[in-house]
């Protein structure tokens, strides 16, 4: 019997077609923020990690099967030293018309060196992970970062013609106090905010039972301050949007712990060793790189076969927030 390599969509058992990649280049990052991974993280031997040829060629037969969105993370895509060899690559696919977007997300830190590089790569957009105003703060929850050059990177980003939109992680507390300023800042530069709830993936160190914030309870606060209406937006993304009426500007709510977004989902997710995950919130996944060493239709195959298994909804539960649902970290697939 032939085996099935047809260019037609790749499609899992729930009937929802894939189309959006989210490409890991490196699990490395310059940061050490505290619900993402703990102080003294041990990062992956370099000689595991994709050289930029697989990541290339491993991007390019999921374009060939029908992704049209491409988005580069990390851990902090920026620190890997040739990633913007791979942007010019995949900026080819962009002008074939195979691609309709590529996109960047990334802590800013390194943001102001690269601006120009990317929008000339045709990067329209890219999401820039903020989680707070004050230097103080920000020192405090990445560990390390400073704050300084983020708000440089975004500036360049903007004054590049990029799109910026600003991811923060909820968290109880001086985050609760800060989000006003928050909104005030995003919306009055022209940027787009996205609010995440907490989700238990890997050992910080730290019990997420005490940072956990439920982005409900948030939002009930904040429609106390603020005129907010749904908006629909069809990502096909876990974001719900509303337009805040006093700024103009919109808010995006991810809230995987306690609303689940899963039937529209159309996306999967490869780590930098040629681990593809079809969930974020579930351990399965299946190494890519055997297939690719043998050939591209080996790898095709073993690409259906992983989405044919995607699941059809995530395991993340509130009330098991004590100890991760999900051993890998945030820095190994970026979200
Ligand atoms: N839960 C939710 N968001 C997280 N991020 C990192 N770790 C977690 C986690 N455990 C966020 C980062 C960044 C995005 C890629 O993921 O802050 O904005
Ligand atoms: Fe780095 Fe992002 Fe993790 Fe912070 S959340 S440590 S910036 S990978």
């Amino acid at each position: 019997m032939p085996l099935d390599v047809s260019p037609n969509a790749l499609m899992d058992s729930f009937g929802r077609s894939v189309s959006y990649l989210r490409l890991s280049v490196t699990d490395r990052c310059d940061l050490r923020c505290t619900y993402c991974m703990p102080e003294k993280m041990r990062f992956l031997p370099k000689t595991e990690v994709l050289s930029l040829q697989d990541l290339a060629r491993l991007s390019y037969i999921f374009i060939h099967r029908g992704v049209r969105k491409l988005r580069i993370t990390g851990g902090e895509p920026l620190v890997r030293r040739d990633v913007m060899d791979l942007f010019r690559d995949m900026s080819r696919h962009l002008q074939s018309g195979a691609l309709d977007e590529l996109t960047l997300t990334t802590n800013g830190t390194q943001l102001a060196l690269h601006a120009e590089a990317l929008a000339a790569c045709g990067v329209k957009r890219v999401n820039v992970s903020l989680d707070t105003l004050d230097a103080d703060r920000y020192r405090k929850v990445t560990r390390l970062g400073d704050i300084g050059m983020v708000l440089a990177g975004i500036e360049a980003a903007q004054a590049a013609g990029l799109k910026v939109k600003l991811n923060a992680v909820a968290s109880k507390g001086a985050f609760e106090d800060e989000i006003d300023a928050l909104i005030c800042f995003a919306h009055g530069r022209g940027m787009d905010l996205t609010l995440i709830e907490e989700m238990p993936l890997g050992e910080t160190g730290l019990d997420r039972s005490k940072s956990v914030l439920s982005l409900r309870d948030l939002q009930t606060d904040l429609a106390r301050r603020w005129t907010m209406t749904p908006v629909h937006r069809n990502t096909g993304g876990p974001a719900r949007y509303m337009a805040v009426a006093e700024t103009g500007g919109q808010l995006g709510l991810i809230s995987p712990m306690s609303c689940n977004f899963c039937a529209l989902c159309n996306r999967v997710r490869l780590d930098c060793t040629g681990r593809l995950y079809t969930c974020m919130g579930d351990e399965g996944s299946v190494d890519l790189r055997p297939a690719l060493d043998q050939s591209y239709r080996a790898t095709v195959l073993a690409i259906r076969h992983a989405i044919a298994a995607k699941p059809e909804r995530h395991k993340f539960d509130m009330s098991r927030m004590v100890a991760p649902a999900v051993k890998r970290h945030m820095s190994v697939l970026g979200g």
